[in-house]
């Protein structure tokens, strides 16, 4: 079973750069735990003091109940995949793999079968006597990853991985990292700055921004509870409203900008006060759009791309912010640009944060 990583206050300086000050997390035993964020934000950083090939300025790295801080990385029990495979080209499969075991002085039959055993985990038994110079990017990750695996690490560590490979393929092997990671239960830290392949393998999710930690939270939570409207955006795509709160009997939301249109809001914080503008944060896919003169947000189509599974119209506001609207494929006719539509809004999953976009303003679903 995987370690715990535990991670108090960490500050990491490049000479006068502060690029980390004072970053926490918790990673549980087992658990896939992921770094998302933009080019920059501090990701290989973080995961380059966690092995030990970067210094630490400040703060409590801990594996279990063992600080780390001053310890050697061939003494951290840590295993790391790097985002350019790093497979030594002039060794079959087989040696690549046993590398690691040699230096551990066992016997040749312990070492053969270990490896054979990784092999099969990572489905490339079959390829075991091949040179690198002869595997896809896909069969030369996979040994990248039998390589890490096979000294039995306490931790994974692997950074962008999979972004070598074309689409394809890096469907294919995020598909595979998962399985494996849950076969063998080994806690794993996972750097991308893909957002769908963040959603696609983590237990949980750490989106990061500047060397911040923006939220942790599962999938389906940064998703549909971003905590603020960094989040909101780095993960999906949402459109930004300002609206007013309204209180006293039903509370709702009025869209003052445009038009008055109004919605009931039955989960707002409750310290949110009659009144307040906020910012709405509304996904495409939580308009439904009506022909015009009906109740509703008033815009004009600007343009539209048929997708197959669904029709994406860009929109014009009243006011003149352009929106993303998706129309699922039930709906037959395409709308020409330039006709008068209006939008109505599904309440119950947008989002709602502060004017200044920095706090979320909905009450914390405890099913979600
Ligand atoms: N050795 C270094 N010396 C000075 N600055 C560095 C060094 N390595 C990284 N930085 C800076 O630290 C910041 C974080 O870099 P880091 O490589 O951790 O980003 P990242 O999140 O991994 O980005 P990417 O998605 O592009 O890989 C960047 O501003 C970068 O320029
Ligand atoms: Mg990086």
């Amino acid at each position: 079973m995987g370690a715990s990583i535990t991670i108090q206050n960490a500050v990491k300086r490049y000479g006068k750069d502060t690029i980390i000050n004072g970053l926490s997390l918790d990673i549980q035993p087992g658990e896939f735990f992921t770094l998302l964020g933009p080019s920059g934000c501090g990701k290989t950083t973080l995961l380059r003091m966690i092995i030990g090939f970067n210094s630490i300025e400040g703060g409590t790295f801990r594996i279990n109940d063992r600080i780390i801080n001053n310890i050697p990385t061939n003494k951290r029990n840590i295993g790391m995949v790097f985002q350019n495979y790093a497979v030594f080209p002039h060794m079959s499969v087989f040696d690549n793999v046993a590398f690691g075991l040699k230096n551990r002085k066992m016997s040749k039959e312990e070492i053969d079968r270990k490896v054979d055993e990784i092999l099969k985990i990572v489905k490339i038994d079959h390829l075991k006597d091949r040179m690198p110079a002869k595997l896809s990017g896909g069969q030369q990750q996979r040994v990248a990853l039998a390589r890490a695996i096979v000294i039995q690490p306490e931790v994974l560590l692997m950074d962008e991985p999979l972004s070598n490979l074309d689409a394809k393929l890096r469907v294919e092997m995020r598909n595979a990292i998962k399985r494996i990671q849950k076969q063998i239960g080994i806690t794993t830290v996972y750097v991308t700055h893909d957002q769908e392949e963040a959603l696609a393998v983590s237990d949980r999710i750490a989106v990061m921004n500047g060397g911040v930690i923006q939220q942790i939270d599962t999938p389906a939570r940064v998703y549909q509870r971003p905590a603020n409207r960094f989040v909101s955006n780095f993960i999906g795509l949402s459109n930004f409203l300002p609206a007013q709160v309204h209180k006293g009997g039903e509370t709702s939301l009025r869209f003052h900008r445009n038009g008055g249109y109004r919605i009931s809001i039955k989960n707002l914080s409750p310290d949110v006060q009659d009144g307040q503008i906020v910012l709405t944060a509304i996904r495409p896919e939580e308009f439904v759009i009506h022909a015009s003169g009906e109740e509703g947000l008033k815009a004009t189509v600007q343009s539209s791309v048929f997708l197959g599974t669904a029709t994406h119209y860009f929109l014009k506001l009243e006011d003149g912010a352009e929106i993303e609207a998706i129309q699922s494929a039930d709906v037959w006719e395409q709308i020409p640009n330039g006709t008068m539509v209006c939008l109505r809004v599904k309440a119950r999953k947008i989002n709602v944060f502060t004017e200044d976009g920095s706090q979320a303003l909905i009450v914390r679903e405890e099913n979600l």
